[in-house]
């Protein structure tokens, strides 16, 4: 059985799960004991912040003790940090290198970059850059936002100047997309070589996660998510969301380089992502299957828990009922 850590684990019960019952050994790390995901694992710690200057080290430390062969980040804080020192991990890291992480956390320079291949992205200013005929609404948007966070709407020039003068991140202006928004949850290879790309509708959403969605079979999404996960480079999971004017005309505004928020959706779909990334840490090269998913599936989440009691030695274990 081979090991998996999974870093900055935080509520993702889901993922760390789901690579257990595919088979590994479940290391969770993250800097809060109250974190559920760390309950969920065969084995945890904490980790130090991020920032600490010892970060790498207390993981790479938890690679040789636990025998990990495949380290997982599940948020985006700590993926450029990883993406740098991944020679020092002494595991695979599911990760492409740092120019990559540093392209995709950057939504501006996402915009960039989606541009010059010819990919649809919408329109987007520098604040400075925002024409005088602007035209209305467009959002106020965190270059390096997540969770929704940090995207104002504005209507017009004045509510514009507004959001400008006040959002407390570094922003940029893009236009707000006609049509209708939908993700595609994607695996590349350790070459860059996108193995599937399954395509949901967001049916609902609560502060930046998808709560309700269906899989579709849609070529057009499915082709959108293949191109763009390569073109950009992706090496194991990503999130490519986008909007849909009209068919053929499609926008892309967001790619995230881990498993998306709604993971369980193309899992339930056949995706069989937590068994592809730990054939590529056994340096097996898994053959594409894009497109081969159950469509229609539909998931509709809600709140779960886990109990816990401080033992004797005052650290925090599963309550057992
Ligand atoms: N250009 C846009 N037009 C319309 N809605 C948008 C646009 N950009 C973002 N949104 C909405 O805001 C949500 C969050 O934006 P996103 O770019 O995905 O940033 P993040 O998920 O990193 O916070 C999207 O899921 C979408 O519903
Ligand atoms: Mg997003």
């Amino acid at each position: 059985m081979s090991a998996v850590l999974f870093t900055c684990a935080g509520q993702r019960v889901d993922i760390v799960t789901a690579f257990g019952r595919a088979g590994a050994e479940t290391v969770a790390a993250d800097l809060n004991p109250l974190a559920p995901a760390l309950y969920a694992a065969d084995r945890h710690f904490l980790a130090p912040r991020i920032d600490d200057p010892g970060y790498v080290h207390a993981l790479a430390e938890a690679v040789s003790r636990y025998g990990v062969e495949l380290l997982v980040p599940l948020t985006d804080l700590d993926l450029t940090i990883l993406a740098e020192h991944r020679g020092e991990l002494g595991a695979l890291v599911l990760l492409p290198g740092p120019e990559v992480a540093e392209r995709t956390n950057d939504k501006y320079e996402t915009h960039l970059f989606l541009q010059e291949r010819g990919i649809g992205s919408p329109a987007a200013w520098l604040p400075e850059e925002a024409p005088s005929n602007l035209s209305f609404p467009v959002l106020v948007k965190a270059r390096r936002g997540f969770g929704s966070r940090n995207i104002f709407r504005a209507e017009n020039r004045e509510e514009l100047d507004f959001y400008l003068e006040r959002t407390p991140a570094d922003s940029f202006v893009q236009e707000v997309c006609p049509g209708e928004e939908f993700s595609m949850d994607v695996f590349c290879d350790l070459e860059g070589r996108c193995l599937n790309s399954i395509p949901r509708t967001m049916i609902e959403s609560k502060g930046g996660e998808s709560i309700k969605g269906m899989t579709i079979a849609d070529d057009e999404l499915v082709a959108l998510g293949r191109d763009v996960s390569e073109a950009i480079g992706v090496v194991g999971p990503a999130t490519v969301q986008c909007f849909r004017a009209s068919p053929g005309d499609c926008r892309v505004t967001d790619v995230n380089l881990r498993f998306g928020g709604a993971f369980p959706l193309p899992l339930a779909a056949g995706s069989d992502y937590p068994a592809l990334a730990m054939a590529l840490a056994r340096g097996e090269q898994p053959e594409p299957r894009v497109g081969e998913f159950r469509a229609g599936v539909v998931m509709t989440r809600f709140f779960s828990e886990t109990f816990l009691v401080r033992g004797e030695d005052g650290v925090l274990t599963r309550l057992s009922q």
